[in-house]
């Protein structure tokens, strides 16, 4: 039977569509994506799940009294949907323990840099790639990983490597390590997680 995969996110989606088009085409043989839900009422993620017929849902923590709340929601939230896998797809928000705990090598994290460098807490959207420019380095890259308890702590699943270029703005970078790396290992490790592979 297909795997169920849950998809968080907070902005733009371009990884989920990557993850969309891979169910699609058939790429990702053996997933199905039953949900995607964004801690952000605005993110055009939501569109694009809706636009493929997926379920779409917000769970912000403007809602709730208390970050402990919106942990709860979020953790209530996802588990709903019984996942066998659950993708951070440009999701900005801490995992909260309860759910790494709930969910034990069943999340994944794309983070667009080569761990160990430029992650961690405040690395995330651009932050990577500004801080590669500014420290000079000639390659970059994205990597997935299962998400423990720290922040891009946990075991790295697949890397690839991306050239930094003479002229590059952080936006450009971004750009080139989407399209060279991100979109291309991201549906590779959740195909390879759904075979069973990993
Ligand atoms: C991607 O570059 C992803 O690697 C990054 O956010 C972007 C989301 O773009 N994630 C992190 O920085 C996590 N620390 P998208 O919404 O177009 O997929």
């Amino acid at each position: 039977m297909a795997k169920r995969i849950v998809v968080l996110v907070s902005g733009g989606g371009t990884n989920l569509q990557a993850l969309i088009d891979s169910v699609k085409s058939g790429y990702i043989d053996n997933g199905e994506i039953v949900a995607v839900i964004s801690n952000n009422t605005g993110a055009y993620a939501l569109e694009r799940a809706k636009n493929a017929g997926i379920a779409a849902q917000c769970i912000s923590p403007k809602d709730y009294p208390s970050r402990d709340d919106f942990n709860k929601a979020l953790l209530e939230g996802v588990s709903a949907y019984k996942p066998d896998l659950i993708v951070l797809a440009g999701f900005l928000v801490a995992i909260p323990p309860a759910m790494v705990e709930a969910f034990p090598r069943k999340i994944i994290n794309i983070h667009p840099s080569l761990i160990p460098s430029f992650c961690g807490k405040g690395f995330y959207g651009l932050k990577p790639h500004e801080a590669v420019l500014d420290r000079g380095v000639k390659v970059t890259g994205a990597t997935v990983h299962f998400v423990d308890e720290g922040t891009d702590t946990g075991e790295i699943i697949l890397q690839k490597a991306v050239d930094v270029m003479p002229g590059d703005t952080p936006e450009i970078l971004q750009k080139r390590v989407m399209e060279q790396a991100e979109w291309q290992i991201l549906p590779e490790a959740v195909r390879r997680f759904v075979n069973g592979e990993i």
